[in-house]
């Protein structure tokens, strides 16, 4: 099969795909603000639908912060989250259309097609927060963190303790960190082109 050129080197492709694993276990080595800002710098770039950028982010980075999680986290996700030197949780806002003047100022007019449609806006939100999850993940990764998604949460108590009486749900979690190699589960297969790609 003829291959196309990778822009990428196989290293950087592997960072980001081949090699880069759901980590579960942590090295205590802890992460910067500095970084939890770089991986946001980069990852914004992604492409929301009209610019509208619905993912927002709370990063847990003390011991206190993460007990407040802790009640919400299913019994497998504990103590790996405990460990992680960070948590975030990548979470949208209903009312990501209150940007769309600045965010996308060509149309001027979208601003009310989501506003007059909870329903536009709840898909709309869900669809491109969680897009804007994919680009975090492999932003992290681009910046030599691991990372360790987890949907294992009681997401009504997550959103009762973080985000309280506003338009902000919670997603899902991911830790980060600098993973322990030694501790990784054997990597599961992946589906195969054939399985599930149609070329029409
Ligand atoms: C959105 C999402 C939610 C996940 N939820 C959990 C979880 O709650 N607990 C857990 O242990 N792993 C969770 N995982 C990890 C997946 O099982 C893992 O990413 C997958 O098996 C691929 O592993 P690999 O990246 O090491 O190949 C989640 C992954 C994603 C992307």
């Amino acid at each position: 099969m003829a291959m196309a050129k990778a822009i990428l080197s196989s290293e950087h492709l592997g960072t980001l795909f081949h090699q880069a694993r759901t980590h579960n276990a942590w090295h205590p080595q802890p992460v910067s603000d500095d970084l939890l800002r770089q991986i946001y710098d980069l990852m914004k770039w992604g492409p929301t639908s009209a610019n509208s950028l619905p993912a927002r982010f709370v990063f847990l980075r003390t011991k206190e912060a993460k007990e407040r999680l802790r009640p919400a986290l299913s019994p497998l996700n504990v103590d790996k989250t405990m460990q992680a030197p960070v948590t975030v949780i990548l979470a949208y806002d209903l009312k990501f259309y209150e940007h769309l003047p600045r965010l996308f100022p060509m149309k001027p007019d979208m601003k009310n097609m989501f506003s007059s449609s909870a329903q536009l806006a709840e898909i709309t939100a869900f669809r491109n927060g969680s897009l804007q999850g994919g680009y975090f993940i492999l932003a992290a990764r681009a910046l030599g963190l691991d990372c360790g998604p987890m949907s294992g949460f009681d997401n009504a108590k997550v959103d009762a303790e973080f985000f309280p009486s506003t338009s902000v749900k919670s997603n899902f979690l991911c830790n980060l960190g600098f993973g322990d190699h030694s501790k990784l589960f054997p990597r599961s297969p992946r589906l195969e082109f054939e399985e599930v790609c149609e070329l029409l």
